[in-house]
């Protein structure tokens, strides 16, 4: 069927319901250049106002995740697993994660991100290693899953290539924080990795992609009946991001504390947060049969050296030069933001954290924009902490000054200072 875009624009404007042809004749067209990005902005600013209901969701994910390759791995052993988080500032959960997983005898395929604004991405925080290399041709990817039983890699051009289009185009027309887009856009990629279950950690708070509670809600609500349509298995986390993950925030410094982890040695909430959503994964896949089980195997990969094993023939496979932490990039100036009295802190906006990271070169102002992987941020004390005048919260490394004064305001605004103790951050609770 060839439809004038025009029509499929005109329903969707006027709050009507879009049949799953409509969809599918639309967005092929989108990726064969039939239709043009007039026509797709248009479309997509009429779903930012109207939405789409299940059905029309469920269609529109179908013909974005067949307009390209999808994995099939039932030639190998072992469940494939995965996860992906909405994302936040100092979010490096997936650098321990995946080895763990695969140590336990999981199998993951993981398609990554690049960070953008405050929030991180897990491919430029690998790419702090030298030569390794998450940009890898389909080929590539299907080999060293038959080796290695797992990858972090980039989105490749054949794999969804109607996100590929759909997201730049959304970026460039301010339609990213549309639900049923964002929704579709994550699990169409999750989808093409061949997965047997899936672990979504939303984050909620200051510092999280989404920071009103109740739009993280609803997107889980959304994905959760769109894995369901799918008949993927898929838990949902929900986690604070209202102070940063773990004490490092910054590329090489993520890396030296996921490091931290995979030797069992990380900071608290880093390492729980792991084993949590690696517990949900082992029992979502059959490799656990209660959480608290899946818990235990993955804490055990981490005390035995078996998920560290894993991550070096990673590093090794996906080119990495040089050895676990030594060759990472570093800065060589120093700053501190001090408490300017005594009292108790509170992270009241964890973003500006993400935005003072950004502020020293270390985060990414536009896509395919460069960044500093070796300056960054280790957060000396944590919400919550009774703290003395004059005590440094936060250790700042910068390059040649670059950024400090600026990273030094954005820090003063994330943190306060005050008699009474704030209300404790959210817990981590599992929703579906
Ligand atoms: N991450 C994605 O992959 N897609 C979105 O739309 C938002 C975040």
């Amino acid at each position: 069927m060839r439809v004038d875009p025009r029509d499929v624009i005109r329903v969707k404007r006027d709050g009507g319901r879009l049949g799953p042809e409509l969809i599918d004749d639309f967005l092929t067209g989108y990726v064969e250049g039939r239709v043009e990005d007039y026509h797709a902005s248009a479309l997509l600013m009429a779903i930012f106002c109207h939405g789409l209901d299940d059905v029309e969701l469920l269609a529109w994910t179908r013909s974005m995740l067949e307009s390209g390759t999808t994995f099939d791995w039932s030639h190998l052993d072992g469940p494939m697993v995965d996860k992906h988080s909405t994302g936040g500032v100092g979010d490096k959960v997936s650098i321990p994660l995946a080895p763990a997983l695969v140590a336990c005898g999981a199998k993951v395929p993981m398609i990554s991100g690049r960070g953008l604004g405050h929030t991180g991405g897990t491919l430029d925080k690998l790419e702090a290693y030298p030569g390794l290399r998450t940009e890898l041709p389909i080929e590539r990817i299907r080999s060293q899953m038959e080796e290695l039983g797992f990858f972090i890699a980039a989105q490749t051009p054949d794999l969804v290539p109607a996100d590929r289009k759909l997201y730049a185009l959304r970026d460039a027309a301010g339609l990213v924080e549309a639900i049923p887009l964002i929704a579709s856009s994550i699990l169409s990629k999750k989808l093409a990795e061949g997965l047997d279950a899936l672990v979504l950690d939303v984050k909620f708070g200051a510092g999280s992609f989404l920071p009103d509670h109740e739009k993280g809600l609803r997107l889980a609500g959304r994905m959760a009946g769109l894995a369901k349509g799918f008949g993927l298995p898929m838990t949902v986390v929900l986690s604070s991001m209202e102070q940063p993950l773990g004490r490092m925030v910054g590329h090489a410094n993520e890396i030296n504390e996921s490091l931290d982890c995979l030797r069992g040695e990380g900071p608290r909430d880093l390492v729980d947060l792991t084993v949590r959503q690696g517990g949900e994964a082992l029992l979502a896949c059959g490799l656990a049969e209660v959480l608290q089980a899946g818990e235990d195997r993955m804490r055990a990969s981490f005390s035995d050296g078996s998920a560290m094993e894993v991550f070096q023939h990673f590093l090794k496979a996906q080119g990495a030069e040089g050895d676990l932490s030594k060759d990472l990039p570093t800065a060589s100036g120093e700053a501190f933001l001090v408490a300017p009295k005594d009292g108790y802190l509170a992270c009241l906006d964890c973003r500006q954290v993400g935005v003072a990271l950004q502020a020293l070169g270390g985060a990414r102002v536009e896509i395919g924009g460069g960044l500093d992987h070796g300056v960054g941020l280790e957060v000396l004390a944590r919400h919550g902490d009774w703290v003395e005048g004059g005590q440094p919260l936060v250790h700042i490394t910068h390059r040649d000054g670059k950024g400090v004064e600026e990273a030094q305001m954005h820090l003063a605004r994330a943190y306060q200072v005050a008699l009474e103790p704030p209300n404790p951050v959210g817990e981590t609770r599992t929703l579906v």
